[in-house]
């Protein structure tokens, strides 16, 4: 009996010394598995009276069962250890400022074209969309820009080959509707165009929207109203506009607009003019019937002008302090 006890002594110091619970696990099995020591000492007892027997291996029991008590409150112990260290671990001090999730906004460029889509759709202007890709005729030839045109020049026009470009203004589009549409037409094509320039007024991708109106009478002066209350109604009554003769091969009359602001400083922001006849005429639209006006706007140009940007290359530079200027449009 002495021996017994001493050694659940020192079982219980073991025990409360144990500082994993596999440490715990495998004190058990040591004493009370089935090869275990205490389990051993039932089986040295067969050869003992039977009233020893008995005597001997209550307290066996009952040391085996102080000794699963022990082990349990050891392991509740430990569980409570690895909580707490869990708890301290993850703890998150929320008294500290949240992450503030940013607003993005509209590209000014996207802003201006929404604008301009509106004040149109305002007018009876239905907006299309209209491919990047075009070729040689619908760029060049059907818009009656001669084979040596200097604007053909791989200088200013992206080519893919003999054929392909990427369309260096949004008139083709103007060849592209005649044929597909029967007038009376009224509409504008918003989009990319490509030159091989790039300076603070030019980069190689920027942004044009093509009108185009074909109707039975319609007149310069039209044309004129039409630009007048657009540009009013973008840019305030404190502007001038300043209508320019000048030339462009589908035209004829041609026009250029120049805004000049309240501090004078003056842009070209939009070549105009009624539509050749021959272009009509080459989309088979008979032009002793029907006249037709067309203008193109530089989108990048009126943005400029209205936020007084000084450098085209801002828009596409992607500077958050630059864009986030425009949150409030
Ligand atoms: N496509 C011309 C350019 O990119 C602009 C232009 C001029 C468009 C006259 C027109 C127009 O529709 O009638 O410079």
């Amino acid at each position: 009996m002495l021996k017994l006890n001493k050694l659940f002594q020192n079982i219980k110091t073991e025990i409360k010394k144990s500082q994993k619970k596999e440490e715990l696990e495998k004190i058990r099995i040591k004493y009370l598995g089935k090869k275990g020591i205490l389990t051993s000492y039932i089986k040295s007892l067969k050869n003992l009276s039977f009233e020893d027997k008995k005597k001997h291996s209550i307290s066996i029991n009952t040391i085996k069962k102080e000794i699963m008590i022990n082990i349990n409150k050891q392991y509740e112990i430990l569980n409570n250890i690895l909580l707490n260290q869990r708890i301290e671990k993850e703890k998150i001090d929320i008294s500290l400022p949240g992450r503030r999730v940013k607003n993005g906004s509209l590209h000014p460029i996207t802003y201006t074209i929404n604008y301009i889509k509106n004040f149109f759709s305002r007018i009876g202007f239905q907006s299309i969309s209209s491919p990047e890709i075009e070729d040689e005729y619908h760029n060049f030839d059907a818009l009656n820009i001669p084979k040596n045109h200097p604007a053909r020049d791989s200088h200013d026009t992206f080519w893919f080959d003999k054929n392909r470009l990427l369309r260096t203004q949004t008139s083709s589009m103007q060849i592209r509707i005649m044929k597909k549409e029967k007038p009376p037409i009224r509409f504008i094509f918003p989009g990319k165009v490509y030159r091989n320039d790039y300076d603070h007024t030019h980069t190689p991708m920027f942004h044009q929207i093509e009108g185009l109106i074909i109707e039975k009478n319609i007149n310069f002066s039209n044309l004129k109203w039409i630009i007048y209350s657009f540009l009013y109604d973008f840019f305030g009554n404190q502007i001038s506009i300043q209508f320019r003769p000048s030339y462009f091969p589908f035209t004829t009359p041609s026009a250029e607009v120049d805004i000049i602001n309240s501090r004078g400083k003056s842009l070209e922001v939009l070549g105009c003019g009624m539509v050749h006849p021959k272009i009509l005429n080459n989309a088979n639209i008979n032009s002793n019937i029907y006249s037709a006006c067309a203008f193109g706007l530089g989108i990048e140009r009126i943005t400029m002008l209205r936020y007084e940007i000084s450098d085209i290359r801002y828009f596409f530079e992607n500077d958050i302090k630059f864009l986030e200027q425009f949150k409030y449009n």
